[in-house]
């Protein structure tokens, strides 16, 4: 039951996409359009697992959730406020780690608190001021290091870990600077199965315990649905009314779980089975277009805008 004056974590809206479309030019220079329409709102709390065929402008979108690249048309909201550039409430993990080779673990996991807490300025001019605040980042770097169970690698260079412990510094390193939204760009990709099984665990221990939200963009099904409180498909293969179409929409939005971790088993169970028989259908399968009116989109907070030449349609 909602306690009255308290809002509830999950009904807050935190991610807002609103008529987006993105558009580029290929090598002859004409445009052409990825991202079609998208509608989507994202509360806070949730694990939103965004899967799609290949090319069907996933890492786009999260580049426009990010803020490293602008819509053609429509507006991404955060936080009630239009997104113009990254900014620290948005932390990303990429496939590749992201960590500086010639840093240590600590000063990598360190590395965003020094450049926002100093500038070179403050370096030179307030030595002592800046040796205390770089002792703190150092302290507060070590915790992180614990939670990542690499409590005693700290003075290790990336290149002495293995792929698995680098990934999860390099998920401490974003999760230090306690973004409000945790973007991962097929984190786990580049890992041999039972590391990625162990790194699937600790990121949901992550997202239970610091009540994140995750936009956790992947190409393995069983991931996707293991690990999102909300599966979206993004895909170019549907049809409308029109002759041709491009671009992708989310063709399906389902939600699979609350704020629970699911077990393990949960990947060898039929729900996960018949629910990756669905999203390939639906989403992945280019033989099988369903018309736009078809979409599942059975989440609460999915919600798609019509266009002038749909409504003309109907
Ligand atoms: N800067 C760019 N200029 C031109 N075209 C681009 C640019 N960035 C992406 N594209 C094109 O946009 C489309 C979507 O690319 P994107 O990388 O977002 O797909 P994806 O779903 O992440 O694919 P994958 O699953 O292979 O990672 C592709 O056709 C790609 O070639
Ligand atoms: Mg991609």
């Amino acid at each position: 039951m909602a306690i009255p004056g308290q809002r509830n974590k999950m009904d807050k809206t935190l991610l807002h996409l609103e008529d987006v479309y993105k558009r580029y030019f290929n090598q002859n220079k004409k445009e052409f359009t990825v991202l079609n329409d998208i509608d989507l709102k994202v509360n806070e709390g949730e694990f939103v697992s965004l899967i799609g065929p290949s090319g069907c402008g996933k890492s786009t979108l999260l580049r426009l959730v990010l803020g490293s690249e602008q819509p053609s048309e429509g507006i991404v909201h955060f936080d009630d406020k239009k997104i113009i550039g990254p900014d620290r409430d948005r932390g990303i993990v990429f496939q590749k780690y992201s960590l500086f080779p010639h840093l240590t673990i600590l000063d990598n996991i360190a590395f965003g608190l020094d450049v926002e807490g100093f500038t070179i300025p403050g370096r030179i001019f307030t030595p002592f001021k800046y040796s205390k605040r770089k002792k703190e980042f150092r302290k507060e770097a070590q915790l992180y290091l614990e939670r990542i169970g690499l409590k005693n690698d700290g003075d290790k260079y990336p290149h002495q870990l293995s792929g698995g412990m680098r990934q999860r510094a390099a998920i401490a390193q974003s999760l230090i600077m306690k973004p409000k939204i945790l973007l991962m760009d097929e984190p786990f990709g580049a890992l041999d199965d039972s590391t990625r099984q162990d790194m699937q665990l600790f990121l949901l221990e992550q997202w239970k315990k610091e009540q994140m939200t995750v936009f956790f963009v992947t190409h393995d099904l069983e991931e996707a649905i293991f690990l999102g409180s909300r599966i979206i498909v993004l895909s170019q293969y549907y049809k409308t009314d029109k002759d041709s179409n491009e671009g992708s929409k989310i063709v399906s939005d389902l939600k699979i779980s609350e704020k629970t971790i699911k077990p393990t088993s949960f990947k060898y169970s039929k729900e996960c089975a018949d629910l990756i028989k669905k999203v390939r259908h639906e989403g992945l399968d280019p033989e099988h277009k369903q018309h736009i009116r078809e979409f599942d989109l059975n989440h609460k907070d999915s919600f798609r805008t019509i266009t002038q030449d749909e409504w003309n349609n109907k």
